[in-house]
């Protein structure tokens, strides 16, 4: 029997740089533990998931809270190798796209509250932004519910937000109708390795106590890249031919190269197109 309390601190030390307490006595530390040990899997045992377990996963991500029970997030499967290459083919930054026996689309449904409403011979004043914010939060709360769920069965996960760089064509593919569209894909598998824990902001950067603060700012997104690098040092810097060499590579660089080209400028046209209102 593992020391859970010690498995737990010990990752969230890595993580956070932070020491926790951790109760012995609390309920559930198994549960905790294995949140507290998420990282993402890229690479996959060439091992299908059988398709009983992953209906199984399906109905335990889709046991998650739902705005007001409306019930808007879906998953769509694909297991279909044409369709997986095709998918594939337009990632080919990302192989363990093509890698994993498994990959699914979580899509944000904003179709059937309106039809549910003319069904039901009722009017519908609601499609304005809401109406789209609602069906993405669903999804992202269906698909990080299906991650937590998967690697509790011992699968490994990967979100995979670049489907949306291609939407439209992926949209084509999968026949997406108006006001469903792709939040996240995932690659699920079966992990052929450990994998590492990214670590995260300070908690006191991102917990805030009864009042937004920002103090201390750089100083503390400096010491976050320094502790970060030690453990996960970037192997490559982005964009050299732009910004140059760095000494110092952290996550703060990083992120600011990654943003400091337009990236998806055409999603808000994307979603308008499937006849979402974001007014
Ligand atoms: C919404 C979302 C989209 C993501 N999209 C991608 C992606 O397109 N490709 C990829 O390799 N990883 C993707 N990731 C994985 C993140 O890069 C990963 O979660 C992050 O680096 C932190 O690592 P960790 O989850 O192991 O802690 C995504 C994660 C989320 C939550």
């Amino acid at each position: 029997m593992p020391d859970l309390t010690s498995l737990i601190r010990e990752a969230l030390m890595e993580r956070f740089g932070e020491e926790l307490k951790v109760d012995k006595d609390l309920s559930g530390l198994d549960g905790l533990a294995r949140i507290a040990v998420h990282r993402v899997h890229r690479r996959y045992l060439a091992r299908d998931v059988a398709p009983d377990l992953l209906r199984l996963l399906c109905a335990c991500a889709l046991s998650a809270p739902s705005k007001s029970d409306l019930q808007q997030g879906d998953i769509l499967v694909i297991r279909d190798r044409a369709k997986r290459d095709a998918i594939a083919g337009l990632l080919p930054e990302m192989p363990w796209v093509s890698d994993a026996p498994v990959f699914l689309v979580f899509l944000a449904n904003g179709r059937r509250l309106p039809e549910i409403s003319r069904l039901r011979g009722k009017p519908f004043p609601n499609d304005h932004l809401d109406l789209f914010f609602n069906a993405t939060v669903d999804a992202a709360i269906v698909m990080t519910t299906f991650l937590h769920a998967a690697e509790a069965a011992g699968l490994g996960c990967c979100p995979i937000s670049v489907i949306r760089d291609h939407a439209r064509v992926i949209s084509d593919m999968l026949d997406l109708p108006a006001k469903v569209v792709p939040v996240a894909g995932m690659c699920v598998g079966w992990p052929a390795e450990k994998g590492g824990i990214t670590p995260r902001l300070p908690l006191d950067v991102t917990v805030h106590e009864e009042r937004f603060t920002e103090s201390g700012l750089a100083g503390k997104i400096d010491a976050y890249d320094r502790r970060r690098a030690a453990t996960r040092p970037f192997r490559n810097q982005r964009d050299t031919a732009h910004f140059g060499r760095s000494e110092f590579y952290g996550w703060s660089e990083d992120k600011a190269r990654q943003y400091a080209v337009p990236l998806r400028g055409d999603f808000g046209a994307f979603v308008r197109s499937k006849n979402f209102n974001l007014d």
